[in-house]
Parts: C-alpha cells; structure tokens; sequence
C-alpha cells in the first residue's frame, strides 16, 4: 500500500478526500492534520474528527496551525459550515504535539516514501519543511489542492489555499520536493449534480449517507465543485487526468497579485505537475466505488 498523509482545513470537500483516501484497498493513511483556513482551527478540527469517526476512528490525527506564518487569517464569508451533525467527534484522539512535529514522527517512521495530500493553506507543511529539512528524504511527493494556471477564486488572480498563506506556498514550491498542483481548472472539471449525490445515497451506508446529505447542502444552482477529492483522483486514477510541467512561482510582492501561482509551461526547469482537465464520469465513479466500500 502507499503511504499517505492528508493536511486539511476541513471543509466538506476536504472530508470528500479524506474519505475517500481511507477507502482506498491502495492507500495507507498514516495520519491527517488539520490547517486553519476555511474555518478558523477549532472548528476544522471538530469537522476533521467527526469525519473520522465514522471512516476511520484509529487514524492518528493532530492539529496545527490556527493562522497563516506572517499574516491574519482572512475572513472568506464563503458558506462553509459545520459538517455531519450527529457524528461523534470525541470517539476521535487528538495528539497532543504540533502538526509539524507529528507529521515529521510520521514520515520519518514510515518504511516507504510518503506522499503528502495538502488540502489548505501550506502553513503546517512549511512549517514541516522549515523546522525538519531532513524530512523531504522521506516525501515522494506532494499531491496538493491549491492554485490557478489562470484566473482565481478569491482575487482575481489567487486561488484561496494559496492567497491564505502564500509565504507559505512559497517555501513549499521552492522546495524541491516533487509537486503535482491541482489547481482551480481541473478541480472545476470535478463538479458535481443532484443526480450525482442521488447515486451516493443509493449506496445506502453511513458514510454514503452522511456525505450525499452534506453534498446536498452545497449545491449552488444544481451543482457543486469537490475540489480537494480531485488530488485522491490523481493518486488513484491518473489516466483520466490531464497534466503539465511548469515552473511555478508564487507571487509575493505586487499586492494585486498576491497569491498568484504564476506558471511558466516553457520553463525547462520544472518544479510543479499541474493538472489540467478531468474526466468528470470516471471522478464520479471512482467515488462511487470508493465509498461502496463503507458497505462492508
Ligand atoms: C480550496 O479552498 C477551500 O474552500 C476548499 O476546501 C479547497 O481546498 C478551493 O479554492
Ligand atoms: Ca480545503
């Protein structure tokens, strides 16, 4: 099985792939920690245990960062809100030690390279690369949900994961571990329909249940983006993803760009894989089977 661990600001698309990746026959997850971005810390850490406690109780998790490294922690007013009610978060531990420190335990102790899956701001993962330098000798990759080949989603020009904190991206994309960015464009190819949360439901299991009804709530016009399950999608299913070697540099200085993950697809040195396109039919399959697995 492949190692992975998820860094998360939980969010219903976050616990889409935190999820997903714990039903997976091919994944082992080594841990999840939690960001604050969407939500400010505490309540991300409640939405994170209770999305464990009904995929996974024993997966380790511990709590990071409550605020970007140099900057306040903006406020979206996206809707974003508290997720399953009814599921019982305390059946979760939560370890005592900052994420930086867990996730280091965890990565140097694994047998294999482990491959990162950040779904917030990057301020635990800088954070991880800063005070353990080291630690990358044991990173195969990262996998992250964050960024824009083109325009953004929370300025014109920045993608919020990234805006949030792009001191933080910007330690981790000169980093020189391998990167693979899923960014706005391929995440917007992972839109989902009523009819798509109706085929969930139909799996008729717990974590199918709590999920359709939690996609049900988001759904904006008839249909809603899962962005951060697009990066489990690249793990497990490459093929129906489309990527691109760029150079990417984060933009730090002019404020009206700030955040921008400004890619340079002629670069001949590379330090990012960004996906481009999805097969929308092959994502809402793949959640399909991964949560039948929740069936027993
Ligand atoms: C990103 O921001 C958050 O809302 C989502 O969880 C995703 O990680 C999309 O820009
Ligand atoms: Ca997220």
């Amino acid at each position: 099985k492949m190692p992975v661990i998820l860094d998360c600001d939980t969010g219903s698309d976050d616990a889409f792939a935190i999820a997903m990746a714990i039903a997976s026959d091919q994944l082992e997850v080594l841990g999840v920690s939690a960001v604050a971005g969407n939500l400010t810390l505490d309540r991300v850490v409640k939405n994170t245990r209770r999305t464990l406690s009904f995929t996974d109780p024993a997966v380790p998790f511990a709590a990071g960062a409550a605020g970007p490294l140099q900057r306040d922690l903006i406020e979206t007013g996206r809707p974003i809100h508290m997720l399953f009610a009814g599921a019982k978060e305390e059946r979760v531990p939560v370890d005592p030690r900052p994420a930086e420190d867990f996730l280091y335990d965890l990565i140097q102790k694994s047998e294999q390279p482990v491959t990162l899956i950040p779904l917030g701001p990057l301020t635990n993962i800088a954070k991880l690369l800063q005070k353990y330098p080291q630690c990358k000798e044991n990173i195969l990759r990262m996998v992250l949900m964050g960024g824009a080949a083109a325009g953004g989603n929370t300025t014109e020009f920045a993608e919020f994961n990234i805006y949030v904190d792009p001191e933080a991206a910007d330690i981790v994309f000169r980093s020189g571990v391998p990167i693979v960015m899923c960014g706005i464009e391929v995440c917007r190819d992972g839109r989902v329909s009523v009819e798509d949360a109706e085929r969930l439901e139909a799996l008729q299991n717990e974590a199918a249940g709590y999920f359709a009804r939690e996609m049900m709530q988001d759904f904006k016009n008839g249909e809603s983006i899962i962005f951060d399950a697009v990066t489990v999608a690249w793990i497990l299913r490459p093929e129906i993803i489309t990527a691109q070697p760029a150079q990417v540099h984060i933009e730090l200085r002019d404020q009206l760009r700030l955040g921008q993950t400004v890619c340079d697809f002629a670069s001949d040195r590379p330090n990012a894989l960004v996906a481009m396109h999805m097969q929308k039919e092959g994502f809402v399959q793949l959640i399909l089977d991964l949560f039948a697995k929740y069936g027993g």
